[in-house]
């Protein structure tokens, strides 16, 4: 017998005898599913067996929507992931362990970041445990098809648009996107980075100031949109995230514009990165950081005690693990502590720019991606986002007025 399985199965015999661990989350992608396995294997070594309710759909929507059905019935899972203001929210509803005995172990007050303590932290002490920082104002470069077509990697936007009209002149993918709203919100949240710059974007999308909104630049903006809307072919209705990299991969897709999941699925894929495909700042917003964090909660119910959620927490906040997993997932640790020896090049610019990007006061949270305002506006405006991208009946003072309005309800 192999020596893995029969370690398992000693593991799993010696197990803490509380039955397996149910984890709801969204990761279903090559990379995502590659990182999820170190996860397990890690809470397997510690007598813990995982049980996946993984969640189809990029970006965590349909996953949220799912996790407070499950609460309404009284049924929630043990452990859920989550990100930005949401995790303050579910510890309002008061069924979220706190996790101060694993922060205080683990000095987190010192060793986190301190947008992850404000994220991750509230009046109850630590309700949830980070796990990943992404960075999603990255341009993905395929250098074979952007040699063939003898062009440099785009800085700017008009940049950006000739190298997408040479590329679709040539039959190739200009850029490989997946057909859902968190997607196309997403693009155009770099373009309200690029048009306006930090702060424009800060008050625009994540204040929701009317009069950034209501601006030459969201319109700029908005017009940049339909025309990418225009130079692209529809891909696969609901095309997912990964199906877009599979094309840049490929040699199909000439770039792809997105977070560094996209990493994680590169390296997955035994992509040579950034050799084979490079990683660069999205057009106009090189000294900015658009981020994400991925968190976990642990859910308060009969069968899962907040002992059991301590050791769990314990064990997935190990220094070496976390390391290992954002390795693996194309994250940067949220742990000053933590070092980026052994991580994709891609990786380390991140964190220097990150690094750099606080100190100057340009690392913002996403909007699109639930670091930024209650759920149902962002998943309303994101929606009226892809709504203007698909139907070009619909005009700009159409969608600034239901952003408006929907900005005004929040
Ligand atoms: C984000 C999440 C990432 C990645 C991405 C694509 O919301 O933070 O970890 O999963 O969705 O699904």
């Amino acid at each position: 017998m192999r020596k893995t399985s029969l370690f398992i199965i000693l593991a799993s015999l010696s197990a803490t005898c509380w039955g397996d661990v149910e984890i709801l989350h969204w990761w279903t992608s090559k990379g995502e599913q590659k990182a999820l396995d170190s996860l397990e294997h890690h809470l397997l070594q510690q007598g813990i067996t995982l049980n996946h309710s993984s969640i189809l759909g990029g970006g965590g929507d349909t996953a949220m929507t799912v996790l407070q059905a499950r609460a309404l019935a009284g049924n929630t899972p043990d452990i859920a992931q989550i990100e930005g203001p949401s995790i303050k929210a579910w510890d309002e509803v008061g069924i979220v362990h706190t996790i101060n005995e694993t922060a205080k172990k683990y000095r987190w007050d010192e060793h986190l970041y301190s947008l992850t303590i404000d994220i991750n932290k509230t009046s109850n002490g630590y309700i949830a445990l980070p796990i990943t920082l992404h960075r999603l104002n990255w341009l993905w470069v395929n250098h074979t098809l952007l040699d063939q077509l003898e062009l440099t990697v785009p800085k700017t936007w008009p940049e950006m648009f000739q190298a997408m009209e040479k590329a679709k002149q040539k039959n190739m993918i200009p850029l490989a996107i997946g057909e859902e709203a968190w997607q196309i919100a997403m693009l155009f949240e770099s373009l309200v980075l690029a048009t306006g710059g930090v702060d424009f974007y800060y008050n625009a999308l994540v204040e929701l100031q009317r009069d950034h909104i209501d601006s030459e630049q969201m319109r700029l903006a908005l017009r940049q949109l339909r025309k990418i809307s225009s130079l692209i072919e529809a891909q696969h209705p609901n095309q997912k995230w990964d199906t877009a990299t599979q094309a840049l991969i490929e040699n199909k897709a000439l770039f792809q514009l997105g977070g560094d999941w996209i990493l994680g699925d590169l390296l997955a894929s035994d992509v040579n990165v950034p050799q084979e495909i490079g990683c660069y700042p999205a057009p106009q917003s090189h000294n900015a950081f658009l981020y994400n964090m991925d968190s976990f909660i642990f859910m308060d119910a009969s069968d899962f005690t907040q002992q059991q959620a301590l050791q769990v927490a314990d064990a997935l906040a190990d220094k070496n693990f976390q390391a290992k997993f954002n390795r693996i997932k194309g994250s940067i640790p949220v742990h000053t502590d933590i070092s980026l020896s052994g991580f994709n090049p891609c990786q380390i610019q991140s964190h220097h720019d990150f690094i750099q990007a606080t100190e100057k006061g340009l690392a913002v949270p996403s909007m699109t991606d639930s670091m930024a305002v209650n759920p149902v506006a962002q998943q309303a405006i994101n929606s009226e986002i892809f709504r203007y991208y698909r139907n070009s009946d619909v005009s700009e003072d159409e969608v600034i007025k239901r952003i408006i309005s929907i900005a005004k309800s929040t």
